[in-house]
């Protein structure tokens, strides 16, 4: 294997171990998505790696504004940075919704209690409300907290690019890696 295969491969080695390694610095990353022309970001937490589709997920509310804005530009930038390896990832893709309901009703299942609650909530995200917790699902809901699968969806961002940054005090390196079908991807170094 040749030095950018080998950092190709440690992308995904490191965006697997994030699913199971406590504190990860890749648990977390921010999502882009254009909001009427203007840029919007939140955090998301990173649910599901498939190496070779080129994919990775993250779950939602399916009322929420980043749901609404996807849905009329599928076009997503995803970062993470590790902190401590110095590699920022810049990720671009499109989105699409998880369709088999097999898969969404068996993350939903092996999703903790504290989870699922968010899904149980009387309002969607962004709604007006008068104080900060009228939003929050009433005791009855929790008579069965799977009413909030109705809620729940997993966005899949189907990578295209990824732009890798390594800092290094002898000097930066950079590459924009190319993803194509079947395993297969083009690399370029660029100017950091
Ligand atoms: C550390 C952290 C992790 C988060 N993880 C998620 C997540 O996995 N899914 C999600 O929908 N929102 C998550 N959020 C909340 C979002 O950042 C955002 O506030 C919310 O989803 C509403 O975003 P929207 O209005 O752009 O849809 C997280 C927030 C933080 C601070």
């Amino acid at each position: 294997m040749n030095k950018e295969e080998k950092i190709i491969e440690s992308i995904w080695d490191e965006l697997e171990l994030s699913l199971t390694e406590s504190g990860h610095p890749f648990h977390i990353f921010s999502i882009s998505s254009i909001n009427n022309g203007q840029p919007d970001a939140r955090n998301v937490v990173l649910r599901g790696v498939e190496r070779k589709k080129n994919m990775i997920n993250f779950h939602t509310d399916s009322r929420s504004k980043k749901v609404s804005q996807l849905e009329e530009q599928a076009d997503i930038c995803a970062l993470f940075y590790d902190k401590k390896k110095k590699v920022q990832l810049r990720v671009y893709g499109k989105t699409s919704y998880e369709k088999d309901i097999q898969k969404i009703e068996n993350k939903w299942q092996n999703s903790k209690r504290m989870s699922k609650l968010c899904y149980l909530n009387k309002y969607p995200p962004g709604q007006n409300i008068s104080n900060p917790k009228d939003y929050l699902y009433d005791d009855i809901a929790l008579e069965n907290i799977d009413k909030g699968l109705s809620n729940f969806s997993i966005v899949n961002i189907n990578i295209k690019s990824i732009d890798w940054l390594f800092l290094n005090h002898k000097g930066h390196e950079r590459m924009l890696i190319e993803l194509k079908k079947k395993d297969s991807y083009e690399y370029n170094w660029i100017a950091p």
